[in-house]
């Protein structure tokens, strides 16, 4: 069962920065997983609509111009990241899975990834993931070779359906749904299923023993 570091090693590095993507791979992680929002006049790396949580800033994160927003401390001295610097972290090192994580962002990310692919990642190290799954679509349709993960709460028929449609290569959901008839499902929609969040070894155990393909954890521990 594959560990996909969360947000990079959140559990030992300030969420969403190189430096939790660089301990991550230090750690050997074979897939990290990052968060892209959509600002004023470009794409950046956090998770909460909002900057409280996890900078030194304040308000919306759509409100505020990129040089704002690389101006702020993001933990340790760290800088909000550009979606850009974590494929050059990770190129040639481990996966990278890119959660479209606000409205907005696939357009500049297809650009982004288009240029990815052009310098030379191969699409199967990549993987672009939403819970917006009118976002996917739009990827799917100009970057069709970008694998997708279509995000849910839980496997359902609608998930099923879209993760078909979009030839998606993994379904993301969360562990408190995640039973035997969801591996099924998602194994017959032709995807693999990938579970967030995962720290407590019980959980480990019982999506292992589900057949679960990966997990989204916190901790530094990808083996
Ligand atoms: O992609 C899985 C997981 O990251 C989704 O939840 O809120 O941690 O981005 P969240
Ligand atoms: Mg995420």
């Amino acid at each position: 069962m594959l560990r996909i570091a969360h947000r990079g090693a959140s559990g030992e590095a300030p969420e969403n920065t190189l430096a939790a993507v660089g301990r991550a791979i230090e750690r050997g992680a074979a897939w990290v997983e990052v968060d892209v929002q959509a600002c004023v006049d470009g794409l950046v790396v956090i998770h909460d609509r909002t900057l409280e949580r996890t900078t030194d800033g304040r308000g919306p994160v759509a409100g505020h111009t990129l040089a704002a927003l690389r101006a702020l401390d993001a933990g340790g001295g760290e800088r909000i990241p550009l979606p850009h610097e974590m494929l050059a972290l990770c190129r040639d090192r481990c996966g990278l899975n890119l959660e479209l994580k606000g409205p907005g962002v696939a357009s500049g990310l297809l650009v982004i990834l288009n240029q990815a692919l052009t310098d030379g990642w191969r699409a199967q190290d990549l993987l672009a993931s939403s819970f917006d799954w009118g976002q996917l679509r739009e990827l799917h349709g100009a970057l069709p070779r970008v694998p997708l993960g279509v995000l849910t709460e839980q496997v359902d028929v609608a998930a099923c359906a879209i993760a078909r449609e979009l030839d998606a290569a993994v379904i993301g959901c969360a562990l408190a749904t995640v039973d035997a008839a969801a591996v099924t499902a998602a194994h017959q929609a032709g995807c693999r299923l990938w579970v967030f969040t995962v720290n407590a070894t019980a959980d480990f155990e019982r999506m292992a023993a589900l057949g679960v393909d990966g997990v989204f954890t916190d901790h530094a521990d990808y083996r």
